[in-house]
């Protein structure tokens, strides 16, 4: 916490605070501004400026954040209750006082006056005292005021760097995380970065929040931690699994949620959901739960889309890489059975910008390969 920055929004205020303040004179008699300007002054107020055109009040009040508004009631054109009523039609928490000085002595002016948004009323001819003495209050309470709103609005940015700083964490040890699993897999850094690239596409057609898309995107990169528990022999197999090594390997996505359990962050939350549901199919066919259709969490579906579409179209050791059009091709013949049936159609009319991601974060080298085994 910045020391300085405290001090600067304490509120203790003296005499000089006070005496700084910006003020506003309203009067459409020039005799009165005169004299109040200059008893205001002869006691020490520096920054006073006066109207005797009511109609500038608006005008003068955007560009000087007044303090307090010393304003006469009867004046032509605009009196003083339409002034306060144009003020107050602003509908802003940072008006400042407004002390009527008026020569209407009756109780009706004076009640009317109050009710209409003025904090004090005094009558001419004034006695000075009296009215140093109310000024001096308006503006202490108005600078005690306009001090406890710059300290919370600086308070409220300081949380909101905190939340930052901490969301910055856990993404930094969701990276660092996912790095540590592509020393041990076969996948490379540029298809996580893909896959998850391409789940915000699909994420952003089927209707998620900016918010829900980027934890989407920081999330699903996670989604094959779990492989950390498989062991080399089987994770770095070349050629198909026996069906025990196949049972084994499956395990990854429920490893996957333990490593990723025990934060209820939104970040390692929807992290979580991502590595467990990667592999559940709409039909309920998949693992490690068997859910089906809805029952399987949008983003574990939606990560499911685009992971399986990247790997398709990529090299891999055991395989070749497939046209987009095959791949197309093995993903609409699979909706409705491995996937989410309207998010194949979404992604079908977002292909152009999957093509575009795909472009973008293309592997070096040409790809060639095995026989494809999509298990
Ligand atoms: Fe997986
Ligand atoms: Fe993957």
């Amino acid at each position: 916490m910045n020391e300085g920055m405290m001090e600067l929004h304490s509120p203790r205020l003296g005499l000089t605070d006070v005496l700084a303040a910006n003020i506003l004179l309203v009067d459409d008699e020039p005799a009165n501004i005169k004299l109040l300007g200059r008893t205001l002054g002869t006691f020490g107020y520096q920054n006073i400026i006066a109207t005797t055109d009511p109609r500038t009040v608006l005008d003068l009040f955007h560009q000087h954040p007044f303090d307090l508004i010393i304003l006469d009631l009867n004046m032509p054109h605009l009196d003083g209750f339409e002034v306060m009523r144009q003020l107050q039609a602003l509908g802003r928490d940072d008006l400042p006082p407004i002390l009527i000085l008026t020569a209407q002595h009756d109780q009706e002016h004076r009640v009317r006056a109050l009710r209409g948004g003025a904090h004090d009323y005094v009558t001419k001819p004034f006695a000075v005292d009296e009215l140093l003495a109310r000024v001096r209050n308006l503006l202490q309470v108005q600078l005690y005021h306009k001090s406890m709103r710059g300290r919370n609005q600086w308070l409220e940015e300081r949380v909101q760097e905190r939340t930052r700083e901490l969301y910055d964490t856990r993404l930094q040890i969701v990276r660092r995380l996912g790095r540590a699993a592509e020393f041990r897999d076969n996948e490379t850094g540029l298809h996580v970065l893909r896959m998850s690239k391409m789940s915000v596409a699909l994420g952003e057609a089927c209707g998620m929040s900016s918010e829900e898309c980027e934890l989407l995107l920081n999330a699903s990169p996670m989604h094959d931690i779990g492989k950390i528990g498989i062991p080399d022999q089987i994770l770095l197999k070349p050629g198909k699994f026996e069906p025990q090594e196949w049972e084994i390997m499956k395990t990854h996505a429920s490893i996957g949620a333990d490593i990723l359990s025990g934060d209820d962050s939104e970040l390692l939350s929807m992290a979580r959901v991502i590595a467990l549901n990667h592999h559940e199919k709409w039909d309920g066919s998949g693992y490690p739960n068997g859910l089906a259709a809805e029952d399987i969490p949008l983003p574990g579906r939606v990560v499911a889309l685009a992971d399986v579409f990247d790997a398709l179209t990529s090299v891999r050791p055991y395989k070749k890489a497939w046209s987009v059009d095959t791949a197309m091709e093995y993903v609409v013949a699979n909706r409705g059975k491995h996937f989410d049936p309207r998010l194949v159609d979404l992604f079908r009319a977002r292909l152009p910008d999957i093509l575009e991601i795909k472009d973008t974060f293309a592997e070096p080298g040409d790809p060639d390969g095995f026989n494809l085994s999509l298990d």
